[in-house]
């Protein structure tokens, strides 16, 4: 089984305003609500790919009601706990006429280590040996920052798989505890290093050093509309970005974490996966929003991807 974990959910709301303004009536003429957080989003991937997952974590509120009972309606399995406060709704005001897009973020709720503790408590009762867990995003206030150490290492100590997708301090202490797979972006690698890596060789060489200095299997840089590296104890392959028209690039990176994952619990080859997971990401961008595309689609960018093994 595929477990996702998001820890800092949101709504995404997303309101279409013609010439929005400040300091005036501004009237929506479009509008959609997404549940969404990256690992709600990994999930929603992971069904389109036809696999099966479980979306856990922490939801507040009515808003926290509400993404429950669309991730319900949509068929996933979840494991959430619920929490005093209110899941943060992130507004999206996208103006067609001026060409911009505002974001407006609610706080979000507070937890504390008791109701970590309890969440992982559970998820370590239902995890077996050869999961696979998926840590991703962002922490809520309340979480301590090496809360993707102490999980990783807890989700190890049953058996589990696990994959890491976090920026920052989060991947810096994620990677404290030798996940078996992390992807970070170009940036959030660079970040890590604390140096602009630009050429692949660089970013491989970044990669390897993760590699070596903590024990991670696999390392996969995306690189957005320019592919991705994946790195594994033996091979580098690196995938070229597909020429697709771009809808939305939000969410392509959960893409292909849903991909990667899938494609582990599944036993497929290298170059398999890296056609897989470079499909996905591309097909996400072809949506809009953080919707996920459709298998049929997926399928037909498949035997598109253009990979050189090294
Ligand atoms: N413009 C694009 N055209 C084609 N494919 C794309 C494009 N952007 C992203 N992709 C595909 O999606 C993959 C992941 O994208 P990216 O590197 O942007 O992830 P990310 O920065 O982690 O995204 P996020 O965290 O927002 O989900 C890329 O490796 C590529 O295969
Ligand atoms: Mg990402």
């Amino acid at each position: 089984m595929i477990y996702t974990v998001t820890l800092n959910p949101a709504l995404d709301k997303t309101v279409e305003i013609r010439e929005f303004a400040v300091d005036s009536v501004n009237r929506i003429s479009a509008m959609r609500t997404d549940p969404g957080g990256k690992g709600i989003n990994v999930s929603k991937v992971i069904q389109k790919l036809e696999g099966k997952s479980i979306a856990a974590g922490i939801l507040g509120g009515s808003t926290g009601k509400a993404i429950l009972a669309a991730l319900e309606e949509m068929g996933l399995e979840t494991c959430f706990h619920f929490v005093e406060g209110e899941t943060k709704t992130n507004l999206k005001v996208v103006d067609p006429a001026r060409h911009t897009n505002t974001d407006i973020n609610e706080p979000g709720v507070t937890v504390t280590e008791e109701t970590l503790g309890n969440l992982l408590k559970e998820l370590l009762e239902r995890v077996d040996e050869g999961d696979i867990v998926v840590l991703s995003g962002s922490l809520p206030k309340g979480a301590p920052k090496d809360t993707y150490r102490t999980w990783t290492e807890a989700f190890k100590g049953a058996g589990a798989k696990v994959i890491l997708d976090a920026d920052g301090d989060l991947l810096a202490e994620g990677l404290k505890a030798s996940p078996y797979l992390v992807k970070p972006n170009n940036h959030e690698l660079s970040r890590l290093f604390g140096r602009t890596l630009t050429t692949k060789d660089e970013l491989e060489e970044a990669g390897r050093k993760l590699m070596r200095e903590h024990y991670i299997e696999k390392v996969v840089i995306s690189l957005g509309g320019d592919g991705a590296l994946y790195l594994t104890g033996d091979a580098t392959v690196s995938a070229e970005g597909l020429k697709v028209p771009v809808g939305s690039t939000v969410g392509a990176g959960d893409s292909v974490v849903a991909a990667l994952a899938v494609a582990e619990e599944r036993g497929m080859s290298l170059e398999d996966t890296v056609r897989l997971s470079t499909a996905t990401g591309a097909a996400n961008v072809m949506c809009s929003g953080t919707q996920a595309a459709e298998y049929d689609v997926i399928k037909e960018l498949i035997p598109k991807v253009v990979l050189v093994v090294k």
